[in-house]
């Protein structure tokens, strides 16, 4: 247990990114009601995914954690979260195939409703308003009311997570047909896409009668019935601080609105309080590392963090660019080995390959993305490591918001269907085509 820690010793610490609500007193009941809900997730589950992710850690395991930048109230459909879902499935597929090893599936789901700015204002034709913040504290639209943060957004946050969290275990736990579903889906996928590579087709054909892949998939064993386990960064600290409770069995405290957070780049510098916050509860947690983490710094916030040396309990998601990531991660990597940690290691190949087209829209060139995950592997394969898995922004759905790939989306592309919240993510096609990517390198 952590010591000296409570659910609101976070406040004694420099909090970044969070919002200022005019009405506090109104903010203040907010909080109260949601500190009486019952939690989302449970600390069983928290537990039992740490104990995958310690598997991992190992190196019998994969993680594909994967989801929208931002989940939108607006947006919000049984179809948008059973089509996630579903490429969720298609990738945890085709790569448990390829690796012969379980999966472990990720959802950005169910709770990524607020996000850190790079800018406190937004600027648009000469007017400036706060920048959104996410669902969770204001509204997208660029009007001085939209950007206001109101405290009732929080509730309806929450409901939108139960009922997230609702259609996820619904999907995942309605009968033996969901890997058949998921099977015919990619038999769809390479025959119908002329640019399917022959490679992928003939990774299909061999999974379709295999046992080798029911047994990978968890089709014939205990990951069989494994929920999608729910992710999400733990930004708004006043709202996480409502959904601790206590699992009495253990005496161990968890962080309900999720089964696994994590801590963006933006706020996990020494002295923050979102690692304060983190420190204290059991649940398995993930960090951001960018540019600028040096190797001692993350040294020391794992000895904060972790200090029992838990396997599971740390993923590290690296997020450097393409043309950074061979340059920064062998010095990570090797510090966190040398000091004997048991952690994962993830790649998210979505927030350091960032473009701008030239009108000015935010993209993201999927051989970018592509490049950054070939380095992550390279790295790892040349320091003994471990690659362990992938953070993607993605949907199910048939977005334009990347550029590239093999449907190779153009910048004109991209003016038929963007509909990200926040940041551009890979459509269907384009996350399919990254598992297949994954399954020709492994
Ligand atoms: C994110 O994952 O949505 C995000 C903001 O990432 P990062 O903290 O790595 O910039
Ligand atoms: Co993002």
């Amino acid at each position: 247990m952590a010591t000296d820690w409570t659910p609101d010793s976070w406040r004694d610490f420099e909090a970044r990114q969070l919002p200022t609500y005019p009405d506090q007193d109104k903010l203040d009941k907010t909080l109260d009601q949601l500190s009486t809900f019952p939690p989302l997730i449970l600390g069983s589950e928290a537990r039992l995914l740490k104990e995958k992710l310690a598997t991992v850690a190992k190196g019998e395991a994969f993680v594909v954690q994967g989801g929208d930048c931002a989940e939108s109230f607006r947006d919000f459909s049984a179809e948008s979260v059973r089509a996630t879902l579903s490429a969720l499935l298609w990738m945890n597929a085709v790569i448990a195939y390829a690796m012969g090893k379980p999966v472990v599936r990720l959802g950005r789901l169910a709770g990524q409703f607020a996000k850190p700015r790079s800018s406190d204002m937004e600027e648009k034709n000469g007017i400036s308003l706060p920048s959104y913040r996410g669902d969770n504290v204001n509204d997208i639209a660029f009007t001085e009311e939209a950007r206001l943060p109101s405290p009732e957004r929080l509730l309806q946050g929450h409901t939108q997570a139960a009922i997230t969290l609702n259609l996820i275990r619904a999907y995942t736990q309605a009968g033996d047909d969901k890997w058949e579903y998921a099977f015919n889906g990619l038999k769809d996928f390479v025959h119908s896409r002329p640019w399917a590579q022959d490679s992928w087709r003939g990774l299909v054909a061999e999974m379709e009668d295999s046992f080798r892949f029911a047994q990978s998939c968890g089709g014939f064993g205990d990951g069989y019935a494994d929920p999608c386990f729910t992710s999400h960064e733990a930004l708004h600290l006043p709202y996480e601080e409502t959904m601790v409770r206590s699992d009495c069995d253990y005496g161990l405290d968890y962080a309900t609105s999720g089964h696994f957070l994590w801590i963006g780049d933006r706020t996990r510098f020494e002295g923050s309080a979102h690692v304060e916050f983190l420190r204290g509860v059991d649940n398995p947690i993930g960090l951001k590392c960018g540019p600028n983490l040096k190797p001692d710094e993350l040294l020391r916030l794992l000895d904060i963090l972790d200090p029992a040396y838990e396997a599971g309990r740390i993923t590290l998601i690296t997020r450097y660019g393409h043309d950074k990531i061979e340059k920064h991660l062998p010095e990570l990597v090797s510090a966190v080995k040398a000091e004997g940690r048991p952690v994962v290691w993830i790649c998210d190949p979505m927030h350091g390959n960032g473009t701008q087209t030239s009108d000015g829209q935010k993209t993201r060139p999927f051989e970018r993305i592509l490049a950054e995950v070939k380095g992550f592997f390279a790295v790892h394969e040349a320091e003994g490591t471990y690659a362990g898995g992938i953070h993607l922004e993605m949907t199910g759905l048939d977005v334009t918001e990347c550029i590239g790939g093999s449907a190779a989306i153009t910048e004109e592309d991209l003016k038929r269907r963007y509909l990200t919240q926040c940041d551009p993510r890979l459509s269907r096609d384009q996350a399919l085509e990254m598992a297949f990517q994954i399954a020709d390198l492994v």
